[in-house]
């Protein structure tokens, strides 16, 4: 199995569990600045809520993918209020061809003092936990 790890992130909340992901694989956490030239299995994407929605730089990421480079893409994330991104990227994943994996990992982000700390030391070892079961 081949593995990428693709973040967005605007707080830094997206980063820590891009990390976690990536060290638990072995590989290194990079933000959708970096493109996906390698052929990979699985692509993990870090991805949060932002005004209700995925930001648009994540939607043009998705957009850059080729089909024939990404096996798939596994959702991984936090939000302050709402539970998962994973239904708007996999409307951008549908539109390039590349399954979504069922599975996807979500837990509380910090936003405004709101969930202060979150995601935390035990959301970062779930968050590896749940690259694992990938391996
Ligand atoms: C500008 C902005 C808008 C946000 N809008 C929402 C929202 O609509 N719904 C929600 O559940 N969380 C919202 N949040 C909270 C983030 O999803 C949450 O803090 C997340 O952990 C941020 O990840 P990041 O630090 O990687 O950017 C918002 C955060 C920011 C900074």
């Amino acid at each position: 199995m081949t593995y990428q790890v693709r973040y967005y992130t605007k707080t830094g909340n997206t980063r820590k569990l891009a990390e976690a992901v990536a060290k638990e694989l072995g590989v290194e956490a990079l933000p959708i600045s970096t493109p996906v030239t390698e052929k990979t299995d699985i692509l993990f994407l870090g991805n949060s809520y932002y005004a209700f929605s995925i930001d648009p730089e994540v939607r043009d990421f998705v957009a850059s993918l080729d089909k024939n480079k990404v096996g798939r893409i596994v959702n991984f994330g936090s939000a302050a209020l709402l539970n998962s991104t994973y239904k708007k990227v996999k409307a951008e994943a549908d539109k390039v061809g590349i399954p979504m994996d069922p599975k996807e990992f979500h837990c509380k982000g910090e936003f405004k003092g709101v969930h202060k700390g979150k995601p935390d030391a035990e959301d970062l070892r779930a968050a590896a936990a749940f690259a694992r079961q990938f391996k």
